[in-house]
């Protein structure tokens, strides 16, 4: 068998086409633009370059973004202050804070300051929590491409085995509530499971978020399952330079595999069109209208 290789970039080609005709529709017939802030603390290279990116996608989108860049220096209560701001500024839809933060900011303060329904990034503790009890959340971007690209390999996901590794607040735990409201039997593991290729050996659906290289083999798979690889790890290669690889031996798993999503090329750029649909969906909820329904859950 030689697995589908499930495109990612196209997949988020569509999301952005329907994020951007959902707001055009929204600044036509109601007069109302989507607006999503970020801020960015200090001055990593690869945040800069992801928030870059975010502020690109979302104008292209035609909504409007707001760029914080504050210094390295910017103090707690400086962050705070900026964020209750931005929770009551009615044209801002969505807020996003750029992890990580530099030493000395409490991470979980500053994610669970702002507010629940403008929480695009879906870290708050009330998201997390209305996640797991099945009420309306606002859903982390990550698990939410993956939800959308195993719903359109399967249509209805009831009754299928679920495996998924690495048990993470931005990924693994959010992906596992995500595969139970869809009636799968999850199971999450993690570094420290033991049976991982007995537990493989039946996962129709595997999700790899654990953060180590080609850490599962082709062949531990169940044949035809699909993977979803969220990794995206730097290793060296043979001629002394690096490459992107996953957590999923790609070359391995492709003649085992059903589907697979590459490395990069696969998860990576759900990310940000999920981030902009979250604050497409954060603004129709905002004005209490009736929130597309393929871009949330
Ligand atoms: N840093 C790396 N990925 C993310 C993300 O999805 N959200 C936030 N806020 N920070 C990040």
């Amino acid at each position: 068998m030689t697995a589908d290789v499930i495109d990612g970039k196209q997949f988020a080609l569509q999301i952005r086409e329907r994020v951007a005709s959902h707001v055009s529709e929204l600044i036509d017939s109601k007069g109302i633009t989507p607006g999503l802030a970020v801020i960015l603390v200090g001055d990593d290279p690869a945040s800069e370059v992801y928030v870059r990116s975010k502020g690109k996608q979302t104008v292209e989108a035609g909504m409007n973004s707001f760029e914080y860049h504050l210094s390295e220096t910017t103090t707690q209560g400086e962050l705070l202050a900026l964020i209750g701001q931005l929770n009551s500024d009615t044209a801002v839809h969505g807020i996003l804070v750029q992890l990580p933060l530099p030493k000395g900011i409490d991470e979980s303060a500053v994610t669970n300051a702002i507010a629940p329904e403008k929480d695009v990034d879906g870290f708050h503790i009330s998201n997390a929590g209305m996640l797991s009890t099945g009420q309306k959340a606002m859903v982390p971007c990550t698990p939410l491409g993956c939800l959308m690209m195993l719903r359109a390999r399967y249509g209805d996901l009831s009754g299928l085995n679920a495996v998924v590794i690495g048990r993470s607040n931005i990924v693994g735990k959010p992906m596992a509530q995500l595969l139970l409201r869809e009636s799968c039997t999850v199971t999450v593991a993690h570094s420290h499971t033991t049976n991982l290729q007995q537990l493989l050996s039946d996962a129709d659906i595997v999700v790899a978020a654990v953060g180590r290289p080609l850490f599962v083999s082709g062949d531990w798979l169940k044949p035809g399952a699909t993977v979803i690889d969220v990794g995206i790890n730097r290793i060296e290669n043979a001629e002394g330079g690096t490459r992107l690889v996953g957590d999923v031996d790609f070359d391995s798993a492709k003649s085992k595999a059903g589907a697979i999503t590459p490395v990069p090329g696969g998860v990576g750029p759900m990310t940000i069109a999920c981030l902009l649909a979250n604050t497409v969906t954060a603004c129709y909820r905002a004005h209490s209208l009736p929130e597309p329904l393929e871009l949330s859950i």
